[in-house]
């Protein structure tokens, strides 16, 4: 009896354990061509928020988000004051469509989850781009999971291309509104 009962007692662990491998949310354990892992920056849906964008062209709602070496260097009047990002600043961005929110057609919110991006700041490291590291994760709402974008490491050129737009404000387009 006792063995049944032991018995028993370990299939259901098992199974326990096998459910929560399951459903754990694996994302932080993906990496982008260039090595830059989504892991990185784990606990960002707890950032403080830099400011919302809308993208015309795509209807896509933008939420950015910064590390707290990137809201300080903002609250100080970074990249206005001409000076650069430091080392360990990151910026997340997460894209959304959009859609009319039920109770008031009049205004609009996110809907589906389109991916999570982000940039980091390393002078040395990513030097031949701008200072910046570039990783973007593309969400696929239908299995709730995401894939690394890019198929070689050199996909980040394709980011730095557009960000150089913004070179003197270092590479970031968003700013930091007053709240
Ligand atoms: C065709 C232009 C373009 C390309 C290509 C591009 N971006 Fe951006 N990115 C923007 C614009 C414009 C913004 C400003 C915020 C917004 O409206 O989305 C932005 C904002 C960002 C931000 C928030 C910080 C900031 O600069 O405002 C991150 C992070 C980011 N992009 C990551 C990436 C990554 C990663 C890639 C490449 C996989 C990439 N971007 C490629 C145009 C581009």
């Amino acid at each position: 009896m006792k063995r049944i009962e032991l018995l028993s007692t370990v299939v259901i662990l098992g199974l326990i354990v096998t459910g929560m491998v399951a459903f754990a949310d694996d994302r932080f354990s993906l990496t982008s061509p260039n090595g830059l892992s989504f892991g990185l920056i784990k606990g960002y849906e707890n950032w403080p928020v830099v400011a919302p964008s809308y993208r015309t062209d795509n209807n896509e709602i933008r939420i950015i988000l910064g590390n707290q070496t990137i809201m300080e260097a903002y609250r100080a009047g970074v990249p206005a004051n001409g000076k650069a990002f430091p080392d360990g600043s990151i910026l997340v961005k997460i894209g959304y469509s959009e859609r009319k929110n039920k109770a008031f057609t009049a205004a609009i919110e996110p809907d589906v989850l389109r991916r999570v991006e982000y940039m980091i700041k390393d002078a040395k490291k990513f030097g031949e781009t701008g200072g910046w590291g570039y990783a973007r994760f593309v969400h696929d709402a239908a299995t709730g999971t995401f894939k690394p974008y890019g198929k070689t490491a050199d996909f980040d050129r394709e980011c730095f291309q557009c960000h150089k737009l913004v070179k003197d404000r270092d590479f970031v387009f968003t700013g930091y509104p007053v709240r």
